[in-house]
């Protein structure tokens, strides 16, 4: 089937990758065929690297070329290996649940130490996680901190699967619980309160903005993940709206991931109706991302 060694196959898939845009260079290229062709061939990466001028069976050709078409056919990477590691963890995604972004990873940082702070005061801390999508945050919180509580909630039934499928691989905690809803309504139903820590990374991508996406998010990812309204911004509006009642008087805090340019705006939705609801002087802090973006706003009372 084939006269090429296996390192001459990946170079050219990775020209492939680079020419239909699915690589930004060739770095990037050989990692990602490399990941297949590992996958094809039931290798981890340094055996394929290991294999150099050896020519692939026909058998694992064909089987690499099968994933090789998926990808230029813009399916996401870690749909195809059906994997995407997160904060250290390799959680399982596909079809209906967002890829886990490694920008998201400070929201889980800062969770973490405020936490840690609060657990002086407070030995079972609650958390919620809204939009949990794979699971990630809630996941990674239910790790670093197996007494608390942690709430995920999602509006879409796919991405719970996968969320609930990574807490049964990841997890062993019966107080990870995942609830089916629009935002902090299924807590509200349920009677859940006095929570300590919110985190959230809801779509904020303004709806005209979507069709400038790579084909690879704006068709393979689910719109309900990324689509954020008219401005970007509808669901953190949506979200204030439903605070009241639910946070620990005593103090919390709200981390939001934002996209690029919006965490003021952000800022003002929030705080214009957290106000209302403590008397404790209220602390707003912006935290950049690995790419130096402003993309995790903190707002919080009570808690130094
Ligand atoms: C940007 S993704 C984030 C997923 C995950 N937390 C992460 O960081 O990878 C947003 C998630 O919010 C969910 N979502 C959208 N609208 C929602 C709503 N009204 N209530 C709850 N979840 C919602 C989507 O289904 C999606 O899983």
């Amino acid at each position: 089937m084939t006269s090429l060694s296996t390192r001459e196959l990946l170079r050219s898939a990775a020209n492939q990758l680079i020419i239909t845009k699915q690589a930004v260079d060739l770095d990037d290229g050989l990692l990602q065929v490399e990941l297949l062709f590992g996958l094809a061939a039931s290798l981890d990466r340094s055996a394929v690297l290991a294999l150099g001028l050896e020519e692939p069976t026909a058998a694992v050709h064909e089987r690499f070329q099968t994933l090789l078409n998926r990808r230029l056919t813009h399916e996401p990477l870690a749909y195809i290996l059906g994997e995407k590691e997160f904060f250290g963890l390799p959680f399982r995604v596909g079809p209906g649940a967002l890829v886990p972004r490694s920008e998201t990873e400070v929201l889980v940082e800062i969770s973490i130490q405020r936490a840690r702070i609060l657990r002086q005061r407070k030995a079972v801390p609650r958390f919620a996680d809204i939009g949990t999508g794979s699971g990630i945050l809630a996941i990674c919180i239910s790790r670093a901190f197996p007494d608390a509580l942690v709430h995920g909630i999602d509006i879409s039934d796919s991405a719970l699967r996968w969320a609930r499928e990574n807490a049964t691989r990841l997890v062993n905690s019966e107080k990870l619980t995942f609830h089916q809803g629009s935002l902090l309504e299924p807590l509200q139903k349920s009677g859940v309160h006095d929570l300590d820590i919110l985190i959230s990374n809801l779509p904020y991508i303004p709806s005209e903005e979507v069709l400038d996406l790579p084909e690879e998010i704006r068709q393979q990812e689910p719109l309900v993940a990324i689509d954020g309204g008219i401005d970007g911004l509808e669901l953190y509006r949506k979200l204030s709206l439903q605070l009241e009642g639910i946070l620990s008087p005593e103090g919390a805090v709200i981390l939001l991931e934002v996209g690029a340019g919006q965490i003021s705006w952000v800022e003002e939705i929030m705080m214009s109706t957290v106000q209302n609801l403590t008397d404790h002087p209220i602390v707003s802090a912006k935290h950049r991302d690995i790419r130096k973006i402003r993309r995790v706003l903190e707002i919080r009372y009570g808690i130094d």
